[in-house]
């Protein structure tokens, strides 16, 4: 397997090998890669494979939005120099009670007449078959801190920063049903994935056997099909003032 500069590389080039193993920014549950910090919320991997369903995430939101951005930045993008911070879809990661500072920080770090751009989901979708309703339990991350309703509060945490002008929201859906076609597909399968991903943490808040758990995961993908689930999803952008107060 493998391309002819591959093997070159493999046998030639001295790559420093990392035994992550060893490495105490990790840890390793049933073979996937997560955070060792004890404060981070976040529960998803960060190894490839996961790197791999954000990448197809990536994809969809790209489809459902039809853009890559919304804020009027293509003059901006195309100046030599220009920086981009991607930190969008955190509602995993940004403690209920950091929201605010988040922002500010955000804002502080950005030049003057720059847009702050953020997309968010409610991870808690609509039109639930029952295993679903099992599966999407908003009380869970609230238990750690996480805010599952951040999707509706963004806009306000945006007019609250008085460095930010020309606030916009645009909302939006990610569907999974059948009229939705290839997009709903898609969705399912990353919505999948991601439960997957999550398992440990979601299989001990569902005090569940890993048996049990693959079971319903199956059920619920069908049902989020059937039931023509869908969730809101809502970007939010705003301007930088070019004279900060
Ligand atoms: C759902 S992913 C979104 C990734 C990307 N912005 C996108 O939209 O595809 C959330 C990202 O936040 C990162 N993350 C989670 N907790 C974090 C923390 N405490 N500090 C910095 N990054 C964090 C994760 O590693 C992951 O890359």
């Amino acid at each position: 397997m493998g391309n002819k500069l591959s093997k070159t590389l493999k046998k030639n080039t001295p790559f420093p090998t990392i035994n992550t193993q060893e490495n105490p920014d990790f840890k390793y549950i049933n073979g996937r890669r997560y955070h060792n910090v004890e404060s981070v919320k976040y529960t998803l991997p960060n190894d490839d494979e996961e790197v791999d369903r954000l990448h197809q995430q990536h994809f969809l939101l790209r489809y459902i939005w039809q853009k890559n951005f919304a804020s009027p930045v293509k003059h901006i993008l195309n100046q030599n120099g220009t920086k981009v911070l991607d930190v969008g879809f955190m509602f995993l990661a940004i403690p209920k009670d950091s929201w605010a500072d988040t922002i500010n920080e955000m804002t502080r770090v950005l030049k003057p007449g720059g847009y702050l751009e953020l997309v968010e989901i409610n991870p808690m979708p609509f039109q639930m078959g029952p295993v679903s309703s099992q599966f999407f339990i908003p009380d869970d991350l609230r238990k750690r801190g996480l805010d599952p309703e951040i999707v509706y509060y963004l806009r306000t945490y945006f007019e609250k920063q008085e460095n930010l002008e020309n606030v916009i929201e645009e909302k939006n859906r990610l569907p999974y049903g059948p009229e939705a076609g290839k997009l709903g597909q898609a969705a399912v399968e990353n919505t999948r994935l991601g439960f997957s991903h999550v398992k440990p943490f979601l299989q001990e808040a569902l005090k569940i056997s890993s048996e049990e758990f693959d079971n319903k995961l199956d059920i619920m993908v069908k049902e989020l099909r059937e039931y023509d689930t869908y969730h809101d999803t809502c970007c939010v952008y705003a301007r930088k003032k070019e004279i900060i107060e």
